[in-house]
């Protein structure tokens, strides 16, 4: 079949799309990405000239432009990745997010109303949820949690599922939501915090630690978010939303820690500085519906991941040197 996967050239988006060309030789995957601060067109490099792969360069929000690609390839599915991701962008700037990750995802709707598709997947993110208290560790979110983001990126991601849902109910759309836990891995862009610690570590650079450091984050090895995807496109219900996360949670502070001891470098680095507003404390999901019905569980243990993921960002300078020159005034 053919796989429409929208901002490939980003994180996860360009994980899913090594992780399916190999795991299935029978589809082509299209991707179409903007090639946003955030996508690199070097990242798919590996795969530009397979010929089941095809990459457009189009912004989701470019009704005729995404029309013309849905009457040319007619894909059967379409995996939505294509999103303004970062939170602290989102409280500087929120109207790319709002245009974006709604009007954009409204668009794709569109499009799969009118051509037909058999599944539209929107990858969305436990961040919907809002926040839990880290004093109750026995909390976790689950699909019936109520929406409650505390961002503008997650409010426009709410919006975006919220929109989902309505195109499945008053079009009969079939769709699929998953909404995962902060994922890490290769090829994360060096704004956020695991790639972020890693090269400012690696440039004896301050490490920025929000805050006191405590709000806990649930941590997931990009592969088997992928993986998980997978399944949900092959074997998940119609209309349904599944959890993706693998009982995870660290504080900040100790993954900093971590990587600061994993480099070799000495804790002095790390500086605790002004908190981000509105920050959330603790994220925290209830895996079990996708491990019920999809049999569907995390492979990569934090230990294993967090090893790998250090190590390829030590051997691929190459990939990030340029991101991270280019953005030292975003990236703290
Ligand atoms: P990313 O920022 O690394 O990549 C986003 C990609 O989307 C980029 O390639 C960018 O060029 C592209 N893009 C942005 N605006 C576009 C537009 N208007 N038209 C076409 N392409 C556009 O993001 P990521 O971390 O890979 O996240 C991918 C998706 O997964 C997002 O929807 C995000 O909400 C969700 N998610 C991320 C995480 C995480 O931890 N990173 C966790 C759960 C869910
Ligand atoms: O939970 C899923 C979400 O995870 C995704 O939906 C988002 O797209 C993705 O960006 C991520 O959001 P977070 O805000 O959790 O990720 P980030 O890497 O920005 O921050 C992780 C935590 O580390 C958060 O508590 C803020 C903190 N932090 C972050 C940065 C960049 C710092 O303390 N210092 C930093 O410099």
């Amino acid at each position: 079949m053919t796989i429409l996967v929208t901002g490939g050239a980003g994180f996860i988006g360009s994980n899913f799309i090594f992780y399916m060309l190999n795991a299935h030789p029978e589809d082509r995957i299209v991707c179409v990405d903007k090639l946003t601060y955030a996508g690199n067109l070097s990242t798919l490099s590996s795969v530009m000239k397979n010929e089941r792969f095809r990459f457009e360069q189009a912004d989701i929000c470019d009704r005729a432009r995404i029309f013309r690609l849905f009457e040319e390839e007619k894909p059967e599915v379409v995996v939505h990745f294509a999103a303004e991701s970062h939170v602290d962008r989102s409280i500087e700037e929120p109207g790319a997010f709002l245009q974006t990750n709604i009007v954009g995802t409204g668009v794709l709707l569109d499009a799969c109303v009118r051509y037909g598709i058999t599944r539209f997947h929107q990858v969305s993110t436990d961040e919907v949820y809002g926040d839990l208290p880290p004093e109750r560790p026995d909390l976790f979110f689950t699909e019936e949690t109520p929406l409650k983001p505390s961002s503008p990126y997650s409010a426009s991601k709410a919006g975006a599922d919220l929109l989902v849902m309505a195109y499945h109910r008053t079009f009969k759309l079939p769709v699929t939501i998953s909404r995962c836990s902060n994922n890490y891995g290769p090829f994360q862009y060096p704004e956020k915090l695991i790639p972020l610690m890693i090269i400012n570590g690696l440039h004896d650079r301050p490490l920025p630690v929000y805050g006191t450091g405590e709000n806990i984050r649930d941590w997931l090895y990009v592969k088997d978010h992928c993986k998980a995807i997978d399944r949900i496109i092959r074997h998940g219900r119609d209309g349904e939303i599944y959890n993706i996360g693998g009982h995870n949670e660290k504080r900040n502070i100790d993954i900093v820690e971590m990587i600061v001891s994993e480099l070799g470098k000495p804790k002095s680095l790390i500086t605790h500085v002004e908190d981000r507003k509105g920050h959330d404390l603790r994220y925290a999901i209830d895996p079990a519906k996708a491990k019920r019905e999809l049999g569907w569980e995390p492979e990569t243990s934090f230990e294993a991941g967090i090893q790998k993921t250090i190590r390829w960002y030590l051997d691929n300078r190459a990939w990030w040197e340029p991101l991270y020159a280019g953005s030292k005034q975003d990236v703290k």
